[in-house]
């Protein structure tokens, strides 16, 4: 059984485009294959504050260096919430345009599992090499106006070229994308041209 872990960072449930064009995703993949789904609700979902403790054990993870009892306290919460998050085959990310990039807490889920040792490990000899291998992702992305080819805007997107930059930084190989643009001005269209991009 295929085991899909889908993360949704839209607020606007059944509002939202990126989770309307996911959840007709989702029942195509549930009608061809025997999956498993997960869903991690950002909106829902106790992501603690990566604060100076998070931040200094991930600095003692980098260094080889020794952690104090509150650091290694706050690196059990980031152990716990990266277990959780790597314990799937296919990863589905539904994910709105927010200022040209992406929503805060998907922003914040990113840097609590982006960890040293756990989704990347560095080494001289080798560099940066992600750990998440082996996986696929399909990213479904949703935006008030269009940044595709010939807009002349191609450059404001900071979301699908970050998010691809991540999920190829922690080791994915097979990423597909579906864009559901300018929502603000064909919502309906929109959401019938996402799937057939
Ligand atoms: C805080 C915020 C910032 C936004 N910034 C942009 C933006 O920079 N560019 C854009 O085209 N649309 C922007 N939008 C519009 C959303 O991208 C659009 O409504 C999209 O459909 C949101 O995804 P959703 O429908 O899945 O929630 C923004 C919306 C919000 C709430």
């Amino acid at each position: 059984m295929k085991k899909i872990l889908y993360i949704e960072s839209s607020p606007r449930k059944d509002r939202s485009h990126s989770i309307n064009v996911t959840n007709k995703y989702i029942e195509k993949i549930k009608a061809s294959g025997d999956i498993e789904i997960k869903k991690i609700d950002l909106w829902n979902y106790d992501l603690p504050e990566f604060d100076g403790d998070m931040l200094n054990a991930k600095y003692a993870a980098i260094s080889g260096s020794e952690a104090s009892a509150p650091e290694n306290n706050a690196w059990a919460k980031v152990i716990e919430i990266f277990n959780e998050f790597q314990d799937a085959d296919h990863y589905i990310f539904s994910v709105p345009m927010w200022n040209f990039s992406i929503p805060y807490k998907l922003k914040h889920y990113i840097d609590i599992v982006t960890q040293p040792g756990l989704s990347w490990s560095y080494s001289p000899e080798d560099g940066y090499s992600g750990l998440m291998t082996g996986k696929e992702a399909t990213v479904i992305y949703a935006s008030g106006d269009g940044y595709g080819e010939g807009t002349g805007f191609e450059s404001y997107d900071l979301q699908k070229p970050y998010v691809t930059l991540w999920l190829t930084f922690i080791g994915f190989e097979k990423i597909e994308s579906f864009i559901a643009d300018r929502t603000l001005f064909e919502p309906e269209e929109s959401e019938a041209r996402a799937l057939k991009s």
